[in-house]
């Protein structure tokens, strides 16, 4: 049996009664008033229709952060309670207007979201009378047609509209599907939404290029990217004009695969105009046969090809330019800190690595359907392993913007980064590092949660400068000006065993681990939750018999006379005490919330999830 719960999405404003202006208040009225009184001399409930009309939009109350929240979290109690079964979907009741705020449609992405129900009252006729969605609309199920909905449309033989009849209301649906840019650029050649077909928010194990011996087909697949090899190729380019004149430059490429980064540092010599040489180095048997096979069709005397580890191997001679491509979706994660320790060895002081550095990043995901299969496997290792995925039913928590204290980190935040190459590691006689202690990392980042929503994992990114300008990136906002199309790396996620709920401008913290041992890397990661909260400081004490504000008792706590705020509601201030009798000639002035220096903001903990992955349990990268 499915069920499919049908929500409506709302703007709870268009529900509200319109403002009248304050001069319609009463003289008592300037006392400000209290925010437990909201049904104040300044807001009334009209029926007079020439009222309504003169009032404009500006005067129509915005719906507040918990109003605009109300079905998306009533769908979390019901999913929750129901224990994220598969067997539950959403429809999306678009009957009403939509909330015009894009980060509270954005959540919807990230639930399982199996059909829209789209009654032919929610279209309205266009110039010529034919049915139509208002823009806002339209915009959303353009974008959600990537979740290929069913679309429900409800009395389109009701005669709503006066022209084009039943099938009127079909033919427009189907235009805002071909319309979608998301499907368009599905159906586009050389993208990575076309190439990533089939593969939306499917889980894989991240490769071990050190480990494993990778397979033909994943070369294959590799060396599809046109651009991963082109911005390698410019690199190199780069790295070569820049290098003084001398009578030859070396080159090793480091990890060479099946020879295409061999092949683009023989086009950069080329077209560079300078003298060169390359070495090739490849610890897979299988890749080794094809760099064979090419060295005797395609290079020649132009290459020299070594087969074994980089960490073990020694070349006949320095090198001046180290390429090496072992990046993994998080950056450091296929090992290539580790290897290029190995590797420096073979570079002159003064030599080049390419890539110079690379950084690692993340942000705070939700996703009903990536929370859902990593529970699959009902044990803790399939719940805490990271995972390739190219995201699609996800919605990223986080905002941009300090948040209510100022203290937060941008959407994606960078947990750390590796150089190349590096001069501060112990290194033994044969130019080792003595340990791998230099290659741990960590991080504690602060993110900014404006909506209300539940984190799922983190979505971690990477990118690597290869040489000057030229680099390669997936994080999200920076991708397509650094390596727009680059089809080589999906994003990585790092699960979360247990869901936790993140409330509007909730603030975020994840700590995050690279750790190691002889034998392993592996990472560890967690996540607490905080709520901003006033720091309201404690009121002047005054002696007056006739006051009824509220008081201090000989604890330090509040009193308060029934039904008279004393503070904005903080979970930071002190409980309110009934008052001992002694007390009651000390009182205090009556202050409104607003009254309060709102000069600084606490954070009060309200969750946190258990450590992920401790010691490298359920997940880690062989050395
Ligand atoms: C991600 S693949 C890149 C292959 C190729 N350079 C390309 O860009 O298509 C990394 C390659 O490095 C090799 N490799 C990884 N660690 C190595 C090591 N320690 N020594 C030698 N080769 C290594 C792997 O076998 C694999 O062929």
């Amino acid at each position: 049996m499915q069920l499919s719960v049908r929500l409506p999405i709302y703007d709870p404003s268009i529900f509200k009664p319109p403002v009248v202006s304050s001069h319609t208040s009463t003289p008592r009225s300037s006392t400000p008033d209290l925010p437990s009184t909201p049904q104040s001399s300044r807001v009334r409930i009209t029926t007079n229709e020439s009222e309504l009309e003169g009032s404009n939009k500006s005067n129509t109350p915005k719906a507040s952060e918990g109003e605009l929240n109300a079905t998306w979290e009533m769908w979390d109690v019901i999913r929750s309670i129901c224990n994220y079964d598969q067997r539950l979907s959403l429809t999306l009741d678009l009957t009403p207007p939509l909330p015009s705020s894009a980060g509270v449609l954005k959540r919807w992405a990230a639930e399982p979201m199996h059909s829209i129900f789209l009654p032919a009252s929610t279209f309205i006729a266009n110039a010529k009378g034919y049915p139509v969605l208002p823009k806002g609309t339209q915009t959303f199920i353009r974008d959600i047609m990537k979740y290929r909905p069913t679309v429900i449309v409800e009395g389109a033989n009701k005669g709503v509209h006066s022209r084009g009849g039943e099938t009127a209301y079909l033919q427009y649906v189907r235009h805002l599907e071909k319309t979608s840019p998301a499907l368009q650029a599905m159906q586009q050649p050389g993208t990575v939404e076309n190439f990533a077909q089939g593969y939306h928010d499917y889980l894989q194990a991240p490769l071990q290029p050190l480990m494993d011996n990778l397979q033909s087909a994943t070369y294959h697949t590799f060396e599809q990217d046109p651009v991963k090899y082109r911005n390698y190729e410019e690199a190199i380019y780069q790295a070569l004009k820049d290098w003084p004149e001398s009578d030859r430059i070396v080159i090793c490429v480091a990890g060479a695969g099946r020879g295409p980064l061999v092949a683009r540092s023989l086009k950069a010599i080329g077209r560079s105009k300078r003298k060169a040489f390359v070495y090739a180095l490849e610890k897979n048997p299988n890749a080794y046969v094809t760099l064979q096979d090419r060295l005797q069709r395609e290079w020649g005397s132009k290459v020299d090809l070594r087969f074994g580890d980089m960490r073990a191997l020694e070349l006949p001679e320095k090198v001046d330019i180290l390429v090496s491509e072992l990046l993994g979706s998080f950056g450091d994660n296929e090992l290539s800190p580790e290897c290029l320790d190995g590797a420096m060895r073979f570079l002159k002081p003064e030599g080049i690595s390419i890539p110079s550095s690379y950084t690692a990043h993340i942000a705070p995901l939700s996703s009903s359907k990536l929370f859902q299969e990593t529970q699959a496997g009902r044990d803790v290792k399939t719940a805490e392993t990271p995972y390739v995925v190219m995201f699609q039913a996800v919605n990223i928590l986080s905002g941009n913007g300090g948040g209510l204290a100022g203290r937060c980190g941008p959407q994606v935040q960078e947990c750390w980064e590796f150089e190349h190459p590096r001069r501060d590691a112990a290194l033994d006689s044969q130019g080792l590092p003595l340990t791998n202690s230099h290659n741990t990392r960590s991080a504690k980042l602060t993110f900014h949660i404006p909506h209300a929503g539940v984190l799922h994992g983190l979505a971690g990114y990477f990118e690597a400068v290869l040489y000057g300008n030229v680099g390669l990136s997936i994080h999200p906002d920076r991708k397509d000006q650094i390596s727009k199309d680059m089809l080589s790396w999906f994003p990585i996620l790092f699960p979360f065993k247990e869901p936790l709920y993140l409330p509007s401008n909730s603030e975020l913290q994840v700590t995050m681990w690279r750790l190691t041992n002889k034998r392993r890397v592996w990472y560890e990661w967690y996540a607490e939750s905080f709520l901003p909260v006033w720091n309201a400081p404690l009121p002047e004490v005054k002696t007056k018999e006739s006051h009824i504000g509220p008081v201090v008792n000989r604890h330090g706590s509040w009193l308060a006379p029934a039904a008279t705020p004393v503070a904005p509601p903080s979970p930071v201030v002190d409980a309110i005490d009934l008052p001992f009798p002694s007390d009651r000639n000390v009182e205090t002035p009556t202050r409104s919330s607003e009254d309060w220096p709102k000069t600084d903001i606490g954070l009060v903990k309200i969750g946190q999830t258990s450590l992920h992955n401790p010691g490298g349990r359920s997940s880690w990268i062989g050395l």
